[in-house]
């Protein structure tokens, strides 16, 4: 295609109009000049192609397709071959039914564990998210096909989700929101990026040129094109202008009729329009020529895969005594609704028409395991049914082993609201806690896409948290019940004790349309570590049917430059007696001293997944760049490291750090901008050669003191003098330096100072 040569032709309203949708799905066609329309779709984790009526919340058919497990779950694989892997089948998928561009990946942060949406999403770590996002991108986009990865950015909640005004600073932004989105963009370049609904400190996301042109473009050398979340546009030429190029669904010609007239009034410069529309060209072409024609659907096929997946993702959180996995040939009793019809997706927008499902319960029995069967509960009412409960209990007490299924229902936790509580249904509750009654060895299997309160944690023996698993989690859920696969999944969220727990709890709902990030960067576990606060399961948390030792981090030298990578090495042990695999984790534990930057007390930098036989050691090595101990410094705006110590830990979970060293590396120094008589001394005799130009001063302090009543000053030490003299401003050698100098002095001192360090 020469896009120039076609854009050259085009006339201002076929421009106008190739910058909205023709429908709710497809770009518009240009018949004259043989562009044809391109279609987008649904994702993330499956298909959502509407051939007829379309919407956005799920409501209208879909073709048949096969839902993979969704974000939460698939990051909880710590494992980016096996998301490529789904982002490869994803693509031929896409491939087969001629669409052009799929809607995600939803890489929003969970700040709180109430977004309805979150079941999507894939952390409340910006790494993971980045990291799994790259990996699903680059297995999609291997089939020539594109994504589009969204929200971007600062949509983390439901709640008034076309309006929210979300406030944060710079910090915050760059290291936790923009963060979740920067590497995915950078490294696996998505073909477009959806814009958020949202307003983000008080501009629309779709009219915010800093993020969409500045960040995305500038900064990060995003080449594609942005498009809007559907309907999130509220001003179309200020959003053209600021860099979104392509508006969703169809605006019925109205809006493209504002960009030709602004185009005629002046107001708005054709230049831009052709910028827009030349994006929006250059990935229609993208798409035509890696057309593969020949590409099929195979159903069957994506349905095993997605039931390998589904088992990689689950994880193990509970396992007292052993008691998964499950003998196979002794009596189970599953009881819940969601034994016999698994909730494996979410609503909204990601619905998928999956073209069959299959329950844990159905599995089970056709493996030829003895298996009874109690429903236990209704999804659909949470009103507490004794009749249920009491056949529930009967079941428990007639099997060796209890497996109660539980989770959200679509009424609990979904697209377009937000939960207003942690909690599962009442009559869930209630069913485990009389279950455990009945029989000790009861084990709980978890359908939710976000954490959830356990009343009855202490009274179980297992749990499995299998998410939100897509249409084949029965098959996967039997084969890490029964041991067929060994659990391998860790939680890429934490799970907080009570939801008041949690660091967004305060600011969450926000007051009218204004939601303020007040945690600022200590999003999950970056506070409940930083607190110390005992949680139900860390970040990182998740077992495994054998055992694993994560042993001798080394680096490859003790101090560093700024600019140097930093390479690690660590060993990890299967020290049980099946294959696993193991998630190692490593850490940055900032411990520069001083309070220039207040930074959580550590992040997650790097993660590897390795499969290990009993007995096996393997070394799993990492290496970290400057960014990895940088913090975004506001006054710079800029990344920046901090002359310092930092520790580097592996382990299998943010709160099992079993191997660790420390470094140290030759940063930036805080110091003044320019120091005046009102700079005090502790913030500047850390600098070299300081010390020397203050020590007379200092000394005069000392005399002042010492010549002072001895019980007034208690007992008057040099570490105490020091400390007190951190927080003096210079000028105050005047008043407490026992007469020995005047304010020119002080001035003269200032001046000295400000020359030094020039
Ligand atoms: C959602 C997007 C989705 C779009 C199209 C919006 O409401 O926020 O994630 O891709 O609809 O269905």
């Amino acid at each position: 295609m020469n896009i120039p040569e076609i854009v050259s032709q085009l006339t201002l309203e076929e421009k106008a109009g190739l910058c909205s949708g023709g429908d709710f799905w497809h770009t518009k066609a240009v018949e004259r000049l043989g562009i044809p329309a391109m279609m987008v779709c649904d994702g993330p984790h499956g298909l959502r192609k509407q051939e007829q009526t379309g919407d956005h919340m799920g409501i209208n058919d879909s073709i048949k397709a096969v839902c993979f497990p969704a974000g939460c779950a698939t990051a909880s694989s710590f494992d980016r071959d096996l998301v490529r892997r789904m982002g490869e089948a994803l693509g031929r998928e896409c491939q087969a039914e001629h669409v052009a561009v799929l809607l995600g990946p939803a890489v929003n942060i969970k700040r709180s564990p109430l977004c309805g949406r979150n079941f999507e999403y894939y952390s409340e770590d910006p790494y993971v998210a980045s990291e799994t996002a790259k990996a699903f991108i680059q297995g999609v986009q291997s089939q020539n096909v594109g994504t589009s990865i969204k929200h971007f950015y600062a949509n983390n909640q439901e709640h008034r989700r076309m309006s929210s005004n979300s406030q944060l600073d710079a910090r915050t932004a760059r290291e936790i929101y923009l963060a979740a989105f920067e590497g995915a963009i950078r490294e696996a370049k998505p073909w477009t990026v959806m814009c958020s609904y949202n307003r983000i400190n008080g501009t629309y996301a779709a009219n915010s040129k800093d993020a969409l042109t500045g960040i995305l473009r500038d900064e990060w050398g995003f080449d594609g094109f942005v498009v809007s979340d559907w309907a999130a546009v509220s001003d179309r030429t200020t959003a053209l202008e600021a860099g979104l190029d392509l508006e969703m669904p169809t605006s019925f010609g109205f809006r493209d009729q504002q960009i030709v007239q602004a185009v005629k009034e002046g107001r708005l410069s054709e230049d831009v329009l052709d910028l827009a529309v030349t994006r929006v060209l250059t990935i229609l072409d993208r798409h035509l020529s890696g057309r593969d024609e020949a590409a099929v659907f195979d159903r069957d096929a994506d349905h095993e895969l997605a039931r390998e997946i589904a088992s990689q993702c689950m994880v193990l959180l509970k396992n007292d005594a052993h008691i998964l996995p499950l003998s196979k040939d002794k009596k189970a009793a599953f009881i819940g609704a969601f034994a016999e019809s698994p909730r494996f997706q979410g609503g909204g927008s990601s619905h998928i028409n999956a073209h069959k499902t299959e329950s844990a319960l159905d599995m089970a029995r056709s493996k030829g395991y003895d298996v009874t069967y109690a429903k236990g509960y209704d999804p659909e009412t949470d009103t507490i049914d004794e009749k249920l409960l009491e056949e529930a209990v009967l079941a428990a007490k007639n099997a060796d082993t209890a497996v109660v299924f539980a989770g959200l229902p679509d009424s609990f936790e979904s697209e377009g609201f937000d939960r207003t509580h942690m909690q599962l249904p009442e009559s869930q509750n209630v069913l485990i806690q009389a279950v455990a009654l009945a029989n000790p060895n009861t084990v709980v299997v978890l359908h939710n896409g976000s954490p959830v309160e356990m009343p009855w944690i202490s009274q179980v023996k297992g749990i499995l948290e299998a998410y939100l698993g897509g249409q084949a989690v029965g098959g996967a859920t039997v084969d890490i019940l029964y041991g067929d696969v060994n659990p391998s999944g860790h939680l890429a969220e934490t799970f907080p004790i009570r939801l008041e727990d949690n660091p967004s709890y305060l600011s969450y709902f926000g007051e009218g349309d204004c939601t303020r990030y007040s945690e600022g960067v200590f999003v999950g576990y970056r506070c409940y570590a930083s607190r110390k606060m005992n949680v139900l399961f860390p970040f990182g948390h998740g077992l495994s049917y054998t055992t694993f030792e994560i042993t001798d981090l080394r680096t490859d030298r003790s101090a560093y430059g700024e600019k140097d990578t930093v390479k690690i090495s660590v060993n990890v042990t299967n020290t049980g007696d099946r294959s696993g695999k193991e998630v190692v984790q490593l850490y940055v534990l900032p411990r520069h001293g001083g309070d220039a930057v207040l930074r959580p007390v550590l992040e997650l930098k790097g993660y590897e997944k390795v499969t290990l036989e009993p007995g096996e050691t393997k070394t799993v090595t990492f290496t970290l760049d400057r960014r990895a101990f940088a913090y975004f410094d506001e006054q710079k705006q800029d990344w920046t490291v901090l002359s310092g110590d930092y520790v580097l830990a592996a382990g299998n979970s943010s709160e099992s750090l079993t191997a660790e060293r420390t470094i140290h590396i030759d940063g930036w120094v805080p110091k003044p901008e320019r120091i005046t008589p009102d700079t005090i001394f502790g913030d500047i005799m850390h600098l070299d050669g300081v010390m020397e130009i203050l020590k007379p001063y200092i000394r005069a302090f000392g005399q002042e003191n010492e010549s002072s009543d001895e019980n007034a000053m208690g007992s008057s030490t040099a570490d105490m003098l020091e400390a007190m003299l951190r927080y003096m401003p210079l000028r105050n050698i005047v008043p407490f330096g026992g007469g020995m100098y005047s304010c020119k002095d002080c001035d003269e001192l200032v001046a000295r100072l400000n020359a030094h360090l020039a």
